[in-house]
């Protein structure tokens, strides 16, 4: 049997973060081989931050979207080293892969951390925490699932706060302000940060639940992509 006549999928190893015939979403807990709450983090870069997290955090599960293809290979193989089976790394763009990946209010928590701040005007459109992103992780994170934002852009920091704040999240530290606590675990910028003493702004956020009605990515033209800043050198 050939071409197109061949059954769709003839082997019973399924690759990480793939959905089967018949399946909307990928199966994760066929892919982590248990069931346990499930965390995405966006942009890990080199990993820091996903390693350590799933190193102190053995009861969850962590998916990982990374466009670096070297940056996928590396957690992948220090993972790996450290015994780390709750964490996988899926390569491509987090924008577009996201609406295939989850179901709704299937995720308990979501890590972005550092953006890209994407300076030029004509690249704006890349940044990663916008209106669209805060909408979609209304419906993707269950009740009571939180959001862990942090940044070194003063403005990117104020604009993901209203844009979480308008898609109906609830900001832990109080409507308006930045997180005053630590982290637990730093990222792999951070870590630099820490030593140079360069000002990091965070933010935390909790879904109240689902989000009433459809998805809706519609805030009166605003994208939450707007801000401007001063690019540091
Ligand atoms: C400034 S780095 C921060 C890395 C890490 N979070 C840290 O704090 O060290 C931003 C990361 O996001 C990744 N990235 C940018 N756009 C992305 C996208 N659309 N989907 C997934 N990853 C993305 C970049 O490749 C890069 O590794």
């Amino acid at each position: 049997m050939a071409g197109k006549d061949a059954p769709a999928l003839q082997t019973a190893v399924v690759p990480h973060g793939c959905a089967v015939p018949g399946e909307t979403f990928p199966d994760w807990s066929r892919d982590f081989g248990r069931v346990a709450p499930l965390e995405l983090e966006i942009g890990p870069g080199r990993g820091g931050f996903a390693l350590d997290h799933a190193a102190v955090h053995r009861e969850i599960d962590l998916v990982c979207i990374e466009t670096r293809r070297a940056d996928c290979e590396l957690i992948r193989s220090r993972a790996q080293e450290r015994g780390l089976a709750n964490l996988i790394v899926l390569q491509g763009d987090a924008k577009l892969l996201l609406p295939g990946l989850f179901p709704p209010a299937s995720l308990s928590a979501l890590h972005v951390q550092f953006p890209d701040p994407w300076w030029k005007k004509r690249h704006s459109k890349r940044r990663m925490v916008d209106v669209e992103l805060a909408a979609r992780m209304r419906l993707l994170l269950r009740a009571g699932g939180g959001v862990d934002f942090r940044t070194d852009v003063r403005a990117y920091a104020a604009a993901a706060v209203d844009t979480w704040e308008d898609a109906g999240f609830l900001n832990a530290a109080g409507p308006g302000r930045l997180s005053p606590d630590p982290p637990e675990v730093l990222s792999t910028r951070e870590r630099r940060y820490a030593r140079t003493g360069q000002p990091v702004y965070r933010a935390r956020f909790v879904n109240p639940g689902p989000p009433p009605g459809e998805l809706s990515l519609d805030r009166a033209g605003r994208t939450g992509r707007e801000w401007t800043d001063v690019r540091r050198k």
